[in-house]
């Protein structure tokens, strides 16, 4: 048992910090989050951390800014309790779309929320495929993104004995180029892209396809499904043109609005054939045919890494996540 250091697992991650004190070896601290009426949050924990190595597991997930504060209340606090470092999991980073100004009088919140993670106290930020890489920049403390992508292709090749030649790889739309050639590139097999427009928050167009996708298993990668529109949409369009079946594959299953019953339809009516996602987000009512793969055993890995019982760098749980070919 590692007596420097302790986690926390906060409201929306408690079951995945549950798991990585099994994995690490660290114990698992007792705390809790109430709410006043008002909607105010008070954390409190009995254990005294005091020149401990503190790590707090917490998703800012759906509801966003109760989660998100309750992560900085349980900074600010144990920091005013004197621990010795305060290393904030964010297995998903809720605000990490709005990274950049694409118009006038936008804010750029991700760095907003980098900002108060900071200022809280927060010594040290691991969190899992971040929307945009730069945004690393965000941070004047150690950062780090970790990607899942590699694990959950992984887990589909080998669930799923389906010849190399059979599969192409389709980006659901250009900002995710990057990492699905660099898979498609890895294993082999061709790239497809779809032509998305995003006229307003929630509501996209998909207009076209660019590759050979007919008589394929087309295998669909992305960080984040928030509606579930562009994934529907896009299996929608490339079973129309001809695929002859449809994966996905997502890190953050944020499943808003009426997701679940869509991808549910969008199952029997055969538009999806097989659908894997991470349990980054904490959602437990997700659709039964989609398959949640656990995260806890890569951040394990990099919290061995940061309280030095790997005794090995952080580069090497990268690579063992295949980061540097993912975003290279
Ligand atoms: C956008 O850039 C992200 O990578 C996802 O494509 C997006 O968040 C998905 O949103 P939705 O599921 O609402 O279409």
């Amino acid at each position: 048992m590692n007596k420097n250091s302790i986690i926390f697992g906060l409201s929306k991650s408690y079951e995945l910090a549950k798991e990585v004190s099994k994995l690490t070896d660290i114990p698992l601290g007792k705390s809790h989050s109430n709410k006043f009426l008002d909607g105010e949050i008070l954390f409190t924990t009995d254990i005294t951390i005091r020149g401990l190595n503190v790590y707090l597991i917490q998703s800012t997930c759906k509801p966003v800014n109760d989660s998100l504060m309750e992560l900085l209340i349980a900074i600010d606090a144990m920091r005013r309790a004197s621990a010795k470092s305060i290393n904030v999991v964010i297995p998903y980073f809720g605000y990490s779309r709005q990274d950049r100004k694409c118009k006038g009088r936008e804010p750029i919140t991700s760095r907003l929320v980098a900002d108060m993670l900071q200022v809280a106290g927060a010594t040290r930020v691991l969190t899992i495929d971040i929307h945009s890489q730069q945004q690393q920049g965000f941070f004047s403390i150690p950062f780090d993104s970790i990607t899942a992508m590699w694990m959950l292709t992984d887990v589909f090749l080998k669930e799923n004995k389906i010849n190399m030649e059979d599969i192409v790889v389709v980006s659901p739309d250009f900002g995710s180029i990057k990492r699905s050639r660099a898979i498609s590139e890895k294993i082999g097999i061709n790239l497809a892209i779809v032509d998305k427009k995003r006229p307003k928050p929630n509501a996209v167009i998909i207009s076209n396809i660019f590759g050979d996708i007919e008589g394929k298993y087309c295998l669909m990668i992305d960080d984040i499904i928030d509606s579930g529109g562009t994934m529907i949409s896009c299996a929608k369009l490339l079973k129309e043109k001809g695929a002859k079946g449809v994966i996905i594959l997502a890190t953050h299953a944020l499943f808003n609005g009426d997701a679940n019953k869509n991808f549910q339809s969008a199952y029997e009516e055969g538009f999806i054939t097989d659908m894997y996602v991470t349990d980054t987000t904490n959602n437990i009512d997700i659709p039964k045919f989609i398959k949640v793969l656990s995260i806890a055993e890569i951040v394990a890995a990099a919290i061995n890494v940061y309280s030095g019982n790997a005794g090995e760098s952080i580069s090497t749980v990268y690579k063992k996540y295949k980061f540097f070919q993912v975003f290279e």
